[in-house]
């Protein structure tokens, strides 16, 4: 089954000019299920303006999105609000963890947030798990300043899997980590794509991270130019 497939997507930017400028060129994209999924592509290629679509933060100019069976491209803005805070996780390259709270409580809060009705005892369960998963449960208790770069990174993974989404939408979220750190992150990805069931796509430039993907797409001046 495919969790995302997307049909003749086009998005065109009104320039300051008043000239149209095409980023996005008639996509075609099919996305699996449990996969872990790499989109590619040189700087300014489009990735981060497809996966806004895709992930229900932006619309298309012209085109559908079908996500989990769902035209996403034909709801209205109240219920992409309510698939985005249920459905989806959102991993960004430069970590926005509350400062002034511990990782558990950063992955606490995002809990709340996520919608779901939770007994305290449920709440600390799941976000005590989540941060074992990412290897954090020794850190439970630190701030954000308490936490090295990758170690932010994975609270912020742990933030984004705790309400179980379906999808999991990570925006070149390895670019500030060394090689070894960007590694063992796309690990973590991949045991949670076992784990938890969730389809996770993330851009990178980083092609040493392109054979641990399930699938790899290859965006090119705003076209998909590989796929496999
Ligand atoms: N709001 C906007 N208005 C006009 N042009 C835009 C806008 N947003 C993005 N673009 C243009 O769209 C192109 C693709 O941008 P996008 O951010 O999707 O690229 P990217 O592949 O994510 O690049 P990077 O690897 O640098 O993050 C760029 O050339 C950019 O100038
Ligand atoms: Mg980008």
């Amino acid at each position: 089954m495919n969790m995302i497939t997307a049909k003749d997507l086009c998005r065109d930017f009104k320039l300051g000019d008043g000239t149209t400028f095409r980023v996005l060129n008639n996509i075609q994209i099919e996305i699996p299920e449990k996969k872990l999924a790499i989109l590619r592509g040189p700087s300014g290629s489009g990735k981060t303006t497809l996966m806004n679509i895709i992930g229900a933060l932006d619309m298309p100019t012209a085109g559908t999105v079908t996500f989990d069976g769902k035209n996403i491209t034909a709801m209205s803005e109240a219920k992409r609000e309510q698939l985005r805070r249920r459905d989806i996780g959102f991993i960004f390259q430069s970590v926005s963890l509350i400062p002034i709270m511990t990782a558990y409580e950063n992955v606490e809060f995002a809990l709340r947030m996520g919608g779901g009705k939770m007994s305290k005892a449920e709440t600390k369960a799941r976000v005590t798990e989540c941060l074992s998963m990412v290897g954090l449960a020794g850190r439970m208790n630190h701030m954000p300043q308490e936490l090295s770069g990758g170690e932010q990174q994975r609270v912020a993974i742990a933030r984004a899997i705790a309400h179980r989404p379906k999808v999991i939408f990570a925006d070149e979220p390895t670019a500030e980590l060394d090689s070894l750190t960007a590694k063992a992150v796309v690990q973590i990805f991949k045991k949670l794509v076992e784990q938890e069931q969730v389809t996770i796509i993330m851009t990178t430039h980083d092609v040493g991270l392109m054979d641990m993907a399930d699938v790899v797409y290859m965006l090119e001046d705003g076209e998909i130019v590989k796929n496999g």
